[in-house]
């Protein structure tokens, strides 16, 4: 019998088998709020041993992207309640991406009220996709004073107990992929001369007060982190100090205590490949669960997990054409190819309506 489709443990968490849904936005949450379309979505998927969700914004400032989710608001979690219910009725345990987009935003995005904030006054390179007028050139954010890095740690925590309201078994911190965790790690991002700047011991501060601070609210056991090591998109290039500055994160955060660090590899999208020493270097150092991302297949993910690379596999574009996934790898049954042209886009077209091999 296969690892993969085993039992596995996850801190006090069982999980029904070892592979785990990545995060994956679908941008489906017309007004940030979660609705009965993404209810469908996620329960279709809920024979996953994990299910992390769409990146989630703790904060108004956070919504970076057209129609994503929050968890700030109270309607925001009552509608994630029904997501989170539907999805332990089929097994599957479920943690909340928290993601705070910083400058990766424009204000055309934003709510009322919300303002583009960043470590440092330096827009990202490129464009981004607004419903309102299409392609914008992202803006230069407003750095964030030190009351306003208390203001959003103390979202982070508040997010984190909101997700617990709503029924999620935990929280996963976005540091990975250029927005705001990450926007305090990397150099080019964070020009700060205070001490949430300069050395890496100063650049890794906010993100290890935002783990404190929800490992605080909610529990060690509960609260996971992704990371981007040698990661590129947007807008975060690469710089000499890459591979000390993320030893230096896999130390401090094995000293937190935190339940697991997950590891973003986008060499299968078209992205620098991360080297596989950083990989290894996290599994000796980080003493809870590790999980590993992209590019998985069923066969490479059996051998990673047999070989101890990893202890749960995350797989994204598979799981977003295959509600069935599991069904399908354990039958070795073909796969329906993922729609690019949709993974965004309103509506259940290329969302909700990816056929099942029993449907
Ligand atoms: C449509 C789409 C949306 C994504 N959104 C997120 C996100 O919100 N947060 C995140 O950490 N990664 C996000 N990713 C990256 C995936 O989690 C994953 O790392 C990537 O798809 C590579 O894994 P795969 O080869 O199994 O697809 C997204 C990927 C896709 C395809």
């Amino acid at each position: 019998m296969s690892l993969l489709f085993s039992k596995a443990q996850l801190g006090p968490l069982t999980l029904q088998n070892h592979l785990v849904i990545a995060p994956m936005t679908r941008s489906r949450a017309t007004n940030n709020v979660p609705n009965d379309l993404m209810v469908e979505y996620y329960v279709q998927r809920g024979s996953a041993g994990l299910i992390v969700t769409e990146g989630t914004s703790p904060s108004p400032n956070g919504l970076g992207y057209p129609r994503i989710p929050g968890i700030f608001s109270e309607a925001q979690v009552a509608g994630w309640k029904k997501i989170t219910d539907a999805v332990h009725a089929r097994g599957a345990k479920i943690f909340v991406q928290l993601m705070h987009t910083g400058r990766i935003t424009h204000p055309l995005n934003l709510p009322q009220g919300g303002e583009v904030v960043a470590p440092s006054a330096v827009a990202a390179a490129g464009q981004m996709y607004t419903d309102a007028e299409g392609m914008k050139d992202f803006v230069t954010p407003r750095a964030m004073s030190e009351a306003g890095i208390k203001h959003a740690v103390a979202e982070f925590a508040q997010a984190a107990k909101n997700a617990v309201a709503a029924g999620f078994d935990g929280i996963e911190l976005h540091a990975a992929n250029g927005y705001l965790l990450e926007q305090f790690i990397r150099p080019n991002s964070n020009k700060r001369t205070d001490k949430y700047g300069g050395s890496i011991e100063n650049r890794a501060r906010f993100v290890l007060e935002v783990v404190a601070a929800t490992c605080a609210a909610i529990g060690k056991d509960r609260v996971g982190i992704r990371l981007s090591p040698f990661g590129v998109f947007n807008d975060m290039p690469e710089y000499p100090e890459m591979a000390a500055d993320y030893t230096y994160l896999a130390r401090a955060l094995n000293e937190t205590g935190l339940m697991y660090v997950h590891l973003v590899d986008h060499s299968a999208m078209g992205a620098p490949p991360v080297p596989d020493e950083i990989k290894v270097l996290y599994r000796k150092t980080f003493k809870r669960t590790l999980i590993l991302s992209g590019g998985y297949d069923a066969a490479r993910a059996e051998t990673d997990l047999t070989a101890g690379k990893a202890d749960l596999i995350a797989v994204g574009r598979p799981f977003l054409a295959n509600p069935d996934l599991i069904e399908r790898w354990k039958e070795g049954a073909a796969e329906n190819a993922p729609d690019m042209a949709t993974f965004y886009t309103p509506g259940p077209k290329g969302y909700t309506d990816y056929p099942a091999l029993s449907g």
